[in-house]
């Protein structure tokens, strides 16, 4: 295959890598929490119910953020629910996922689970069916000292110290016909915006996310995230967006072309706040919550009027796959790309459900493919992101798309002033010839070149083969006289690291 050429200066950066996009998304949806995260009773859980060996994966990922509990799960989520001594919560039919909530995890013990993973909560509010009072309840229950009705229940229920969750997201995909509670973007934008300023009343170090429309491809979007932001645009932080690739079709080149979605994705929603800026004349800059993405090819919830009216049913259980781990890691490229207003980022979700990490209820626990993608993104993409000058990249055509390149390419400078290379080699054929010129960096050695590679692009891991697809440090790669080069194995997601031996980086 023709070769790929890039250079990587120092001085091309685009911004610091905001340490908020190593995060997820936990929703009590299937078995996410309940035979996931929770399973009282379990061999390996704690005295809380944690599942501790889903939590050595779940630490391992260095997450900063944990968005809970929703997603399509809020539109009717009651958080006094869940909070107080469980044998009196009460059990509730959840129309989203049509399944039984027990209540027995809450916002507590998801602030007590995200402090195992020295992680931040960020919580979600209901706005589709709820209002401003009990926004600002669960405000006054979660972040307040003591010495009023909701700030002393807490303490009541063994929390004499506030919670003091920053982030708070102003309900989820409002746009979606799916959702309980949909409606017009003014209308969201009004209620977002007085609910955003009376929670900020109450606590003034409160960060706050619009909800935007629920995907690039919704009918909604770009108008409804105008009308929501021209509402709302000096009184809340972000705007939130969320994008899931499918290969529903079984297109496979189609498939590794969708990323290219995502960038697009990103300079369409950033066009549309600076416009909404623009109109205001405000000098605030609004920033993006990418806080829902993955691959999803159960799309349309396949299976989940199957399990009507149970807990902990096998919803969205997706299989994920080598092609997966590419796909995902083109997004994480995507982030590191646009990071100067991507701020927060998701990955959705955490267990089980459209997830990397598979448990069985009552037995073990296995990784897909792009666990390792995540794995290996969230160790090696702290720092300021680069950008990348692809000169060459062989291309191909799928059905939907055309001039698609090969080479997927991110950089990261590190704080030890070393150089983190993410590059993906979409060919399913062909490994590619990967030459990249560094400059500034030219008296720099390479520590390691990491690869997730398999035969095809269906191979997965299970229970019974948890090692099948993992990744490995062999890659084929030299570096000589600032010069990088690498062969990228078909279908593969690389990691190049590049540290600084002269001290001249
Ligand atoms: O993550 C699954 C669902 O996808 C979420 O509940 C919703 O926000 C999105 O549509």
């Amino acid at each position: 295959m023709q070769k790929a050429k890039v250079i990587l200066d120092k001085d091309y950066e685009i911004a610091p890598v905001d340490p908020k996009v190593f995060g997820s998304f936990v929703e009590p949806l299937g078995r996410c929490i309940y035979g996931g995260l929770y399973e009282p009773g379990h061999p390996k859980a704690d005295e809380n119910g944690f599942r501790t060996d889903v939590l050595e994966l779940t630490k391992a990922l260095n997450l900063t953020v944990n968005r809970f509990p929703g997603g399509n799960y809020t539109s009717t989520f009651r958080w006094e629910d869940g909070i107080g001594p469980k044998d009196q919560r009460p059990r509730r039919a959840e129309v989203a996922w049509q399944s039984i909530e027990p209540n027995l995890f809450g916002m507590n013990e998801f602030a007590d689970w995200s402090k195992l993973n020295n992680s931040e909560v960020m919580m979600t509010l209901n706005l589709a069916t709820r209002g401003i009072l009990e926004a600002m309840d669960c405000v006054e229950y979660c972040n307040l000292q003591s010495g009023t009705y909701w700030s002393d229940l807490r303490i009541s229920h063994g929390y004499k110290e506030p919670h003091n969750f920053r982030y708070w997201c102003l309900t989820n995909e409002i746009d979606g016909r799916w959702q309980v509670g949909q409606t017009t973007g003014s209308r969201y934008g009004e209620l977002a915006r007085e609910t955003s300023k009376a929670v900020k009343l109450l606590d003034l170090d409160i960060k706050t996310i619009l909800a935007g429309s629920s995907a690039p491809t919704q009918p909604t979007f770009p108008v409804f995230d105008y009308e929501a932001l021209d509402e709302s645009y000096e009184y809340i932080d972000y705007l939130s967006v969320h994008q899931y690739l499918s290969n529903i079709k079984n297109n496979d080149l189609d498939y590794l072309a969708k990323p290219l979605s995502t960038d697009q994705f990103f300079k369409d929603v950033i066009s549309v706040i600076d416009t909404v800026r623009a109109k205001h004349r405000s000098s605030k800059r609004v920033n993006i919550s990418f806080d829902e993405f993955n691959t999803w090819h159960t799309l349309g919830s396949v299976g989940r009027f199957d399990y009507r009216w149970q807990t902990a049913a096998p919803l969205l259980e997706d299989v994920y796959t080598q092609i997966d781990a590419v796909v995902l890691g083109m997004m994480f490229m995507s982030i590191l790309r646009h990071c100067d207003r991507v701020e927060i980022a998701c990955v959705s979700e955490l267990c089980n459900c459209i997830s990397h990490i598979r448990t069985r209820t009552g037995g073990g626990v296995w990784v897909f493919p792009p666990y390792y993608t995540w794995l290996t993104f969230s160790k090696y993409a702290r720092g300021t992101s680069l950008l990348p000058v692809v000169k060459e990249s062989p291309k191909f055509d799928s059905d939907n798309f055309t001039d698609v390149p090969y080479l997927d390419i991110a950089a990261v400078s590190t704080e030890e002033g070393g150089l983190n290379i993410f590059a993906v080699n979409r060919s399913m054929e062909a490994a590619l010839p990967l030459e990249v010129i560094l400059r500034g960096f030219e008296s720099a050695a390479l520590i390691e070149h990491i690869v997730l590679e398999s035969e095809n692009p269906c191979d997965t891991n299970s229970e019974d083969e948890p090692d099948r697809v993992q990744p490995h440090n062999r890659g084929n790669s030299a570096l000589d006289d600032g010069i990088l080069t690498a062969m990228l194995p078909r279908l593969s997601w690389n990691v190049l690291r590049i540290n600084n031996v002269a001290g001249l980086l």
